[in-house]
């Protein structure tokens, strides 16, 4: 038996502070094991017994508690991850000084592993000079300080300065874990557009044909590259019920001719466009006014006709120096393998990247993980090893990012 990767979670004082609760179950219940660390002021939102009830460890803020095993030295020391969600102006002030006035400070001077900072506080503090040094002092030196969400902060205001959603903070943590360099700021300044999910064509008022995608590959697309840095637009049809990434702009398209014009409208001035959407080829001819009866088959409800083949025209009509990546879900057969259908399909479609994944059961859709090759039209093959879609996504932007011009 494997032991389950330790992880410490800091918590500081900030009214986010309770969402770190389900930020913490969400941890211990895919299999990690989590020592909490709040801040004296944490306490002050969310009780000890909470944290010491979910993780099954209790909990201190000094480090003048339970001396002798020298927890503010071990604790660091002994993490194969820390998260810090919320951060607060002030926490990240602290840890980027280098004090260790609480054992959570301590502990991050003593950590070697990754650090995920998830910040959580008001638009003003978020944008302040002395916080924006901070951030860039403490990502200089390898933290990975998250960029913020924006909406509804406490009280009537809104703007940058959000926790991302526990469920963003999760997955980015698992990421970490699987591969600690998995989110360089390699593309700040850069505009790229994903499309993620399934588009549904309608048949009449309350049937449409659809298909199993759930977004996730492209929503873990988007998150990953807003978290390098990169000003994301994510043209998402129909998904499973999702977090919104943060500090990512969401425009919502329905059938393949919505997401058809949401993409080439975002593609404008774009650096890259990944098409993770699964697109309907077909669509009916004609949208029945009103549902269609039972045995009714004058006209033949189910004629189609074929969509426009978005990732083509996007290669036809791209801007000098974007980069087009497409998505390929394959199945070998007698005439070729895998791979041989996908360079088929990479030269046809004259896209500059193809990410190749094999279908079939519990591959690809609707599963957490997924795996595959990325095939570049340089002739460049790679294999994606099996991991989180958060993981294949950060290949992916691997090779985009030195692609761009
Ligand atoms: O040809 P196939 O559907 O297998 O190609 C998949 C790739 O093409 C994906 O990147 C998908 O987003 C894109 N696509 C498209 N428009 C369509 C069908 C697929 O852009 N009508």
């Amino acid at each position: 038996m494997t032991t389950p990767p330790s992880v410490l979670l800091g918590v500081a004082g900030g009214i986010a502070a309770y969402k770190s609760a389900e930020l913490l179950r969400r941890l211990t219940e895919t299999g990690h094991s989590v020592r909490v660390l709040p801040t004296a002021s944490a306490l002050e939102f969310v009780g000890a017994a909470t944290f010491e009830a979910l993780s099954g460890h209790p909990v201190h803020t000094g480090v003048f508690a339970d001396v002798p095993s020298v927890p503010h030295v071990k604790l660091g020391q002994q993490a194969d991850l820390v998260v810090v969600a919320p951060a607060t102006a002030d926490l990240m002030a602290r840890a980027a000084h280098g004090r260790a006035d609480d054992l959570l400070t301590a502990a991050l001077l003593t950590a070697r592993c990754p650090v995920l900072f998830a910040p959580a506080m008001h638009t003003e503090m978020w944008e302040h000079p002395a916080t924006r040094a901070n951030v860039a002092l403490l990502r200089e030196r390898g933290v990975v300080v998250l960029e913020p969400a924006s909406g509804r902060l406490t009280g009537r205001d809104t703007g940058p300065g959000r926790l991302p959603d526990p469920a963003e903070i999760a997955e980015l943590a698992r990421l970490l874990l699987e591969r600690p360099d998995a989110l360089p700021r390699d593309l700040a300044g850069r505009r790229v557009v994903v499309s993620a999910g399934g588009t549904r064509e309608a048949l009449d008022p309350v049937r449409f044909l659809g298909n199993r995608s759930s977004g996730r590959q492209g929503y873990a697309l988007a998150r990953v590259a807003a978290q390098r840095g990169a000003h994301v637009t994510l043209v998402a049809a129909h998904t499973a019920d999702l977090a919104a990434p943060a500090s990512v702009d969401v425009v919502r398209a329905g059938s393949a001719l919505e997401l058809r014009e949401a993409v080439l409208a975002a593609v404008k001035g774009a650096d890259a466009v990944v098409m993770a959407a699964a697109v309907a080829d077909f669509r009916p001819v004609a949208l029945a006014e009103h549902k269609i009866k039972k045995g009714s088959a004058d006209p033949d409800p189910l004629a189609l006709t074929t969509n426009p083949d978005i990732l083509a025209e996007l290669v036809r009509e791209r801007e000098p120096g974007q980069l087009v990546v497409g998505f390929a879900a394959e199945t070998g057969d007698a005439s070729g393998d895998v791979l041989h259908h996908a360079r088929a399909k990479l030269a046809r479609k004259g896209c500059d990247l193809l990410v190749v994944n094999a279908v079939g059961e519990g591959k690809a859709f609707e599963t957490p993980d997924n795996a595959g090759w990325l095939l570049g039209a340089d002739g460049s093959e790679s294999v994606l090893a099996p991991g989180s879609k958060a993981l294949l996504a950060s290949r992916v932007w691997d090779a985009v990012a030195p692609r761009l011009s």
